[in-house]
């Protein structure tokens, strides 16, 4: 029997183990770049520069490199036959959180200033344009068969990106309650496309590069998919009650900008006190100061929205689990890629 996710923590040895074989490549894409994008490309990876060492405390956790690294793996390929995929993926997730920053209005992530703070808007969305650029040509580089497969999972999964993108927007104007509330369904839908397509981009493009045929590649990418929104409900719970110190971003943003994150949606949906409460201060349409924030924070909490989230999330990782062992895979891989499960809903950062 395969032990419950919780129990599996082999989390960090494995993402350095994926870390270090990528990076090399990385650091060669990112160097392709224009000099003024090559800086601001590095400054949002954590780097010194072009060239440079990581900052410590500054760099991203690297999920999507490791999840194409050990799709590679898992249907019997070499690592390194990953690495094209793992770079393309890091380009893109760098792409769109230099743009995700500046829509948000967000002035920190990673302990460090956004780009768009540091080096002005302009030059942010221009070297996200450029990043995009790169992770289209990277992959054009892949060898033989894969590259057609390969070019249409990243095309499709830039699609899925900004459309979710888009409604995380578009939800901020809809109301809190009340019949255009936004619906569970609609926030799963919208975090699988803003989230989950890049994740199971990263799982299928390892399987495809490293040959495999539809059903292992599609069993991957759709177990990426369900990953990603975990990954997201517990990004919203971190938004919300993250220690700012470790989470690297500003603490309670979403709450002041009215996302419509899990945890909020949920609590306003549970029956009792504390939901309506939470409607009520929300509905006031007033900007929320820093004590309604912290006022709405403990009614998310009363209302069992942390809890939700969490559960959500739990439920999601038991999905991508289920498309994972739908396929036959190489059983080391696939224990690297279940000991990463757990990471995904007990990660502070
Ligand atoms: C980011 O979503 C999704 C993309 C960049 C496509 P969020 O806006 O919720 O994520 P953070 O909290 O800024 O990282
Ligand atoms: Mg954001
Ligand atoms: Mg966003």
């Amino acid at each position: 029997m395969t032990p419950p996710v919780a129990q599996q923590t082999d989390a960090p040895r494995i993402l350095a183990r994926c870390r270090d074989l990528v990076r090399p490549a990385l650091g060669r894409a990112v160097r392709q770049l224009h000099p003024w994008h090559a800086e601001i490309t590095a400054f949002s990876l954590g780097w010194d520069g072009p060239d440079g060492r990581a900052t410590p405390g500054a760099q991203g956790k690297g999920v999507r490199q490791a999840l194409a690294v050990l799709g590679a793996e898992a249907v019997g390929a070499k690592a390194e036959s990953a690495v094209l995929g793992a770079v393309a993926v890091e380009l893109i997730h760098t792409f769109s959180l230099l743009h995700d920053d500046i829509m948000d209005g967000d002035e920190t992530r990673r302990q460090r200033a956004t780009a768009w703070k540091a080096y002005g808007t302009g030059p942010a969305v221009l070297a996200g344009d450029a990043l995009f650029a790169l992770a289209v040509q990277t992959l054009a580089g892949a060898p033989g068969g894969a590259c057609v497969p390969a070019v249409r999972l990243l095309a499709g999964t830039l699609n899925d990106l900004v459309r979710g993108q888009a409604d995380d927007l578009l939800f901020e104007s809809r109301p809190w309650t009340g019949p255009d509330a936004v619906q569970p369904h609609e926030y799963r839908l919208m975090a699988e496309q803003k989230t989950g397509s890049l994740l199971g981009c990263a799982a299928g493009l390892g399987a495809v590069l490293g040959g495999a045929g539809r059903s292992e590649s599609d069993a991957l990418t759709a177990a990426g998919r369900h990953l990603g929104v975990a990954f997201q409900a517990v990004d919203d719970v971190l938004g919300i009650w993250g220690d700012p110190a470790v989470t690297g971003k500003p603490a309670h943003s979403d709450l002041r900008r009215r996302k419509k994150t899990y945890p909020v949606l949920a609590a306003l949906a549970a029956d009792g006190p504390a939901s309506l409460r939470l409607g009520a201060l929300l509905r006031t349409g007033e900007a929320l100061d820093d004590h309604a924030v912290r006022r709405a924070a403990g009614l998310i909490e009363e209302a069992g929205g942390r809890a939700a989230a969490l559960a959500e999330a739990d439920r999601q990782l038991e999905s991508a689990r289920a498309c994972m062992e739908s396929v036959a895979l190489a059983p080391e891989p696939l224990a690297d890629l279940l000991s990463l499960l757990p990471y995904f809903v007990e990660r502070t950062v």
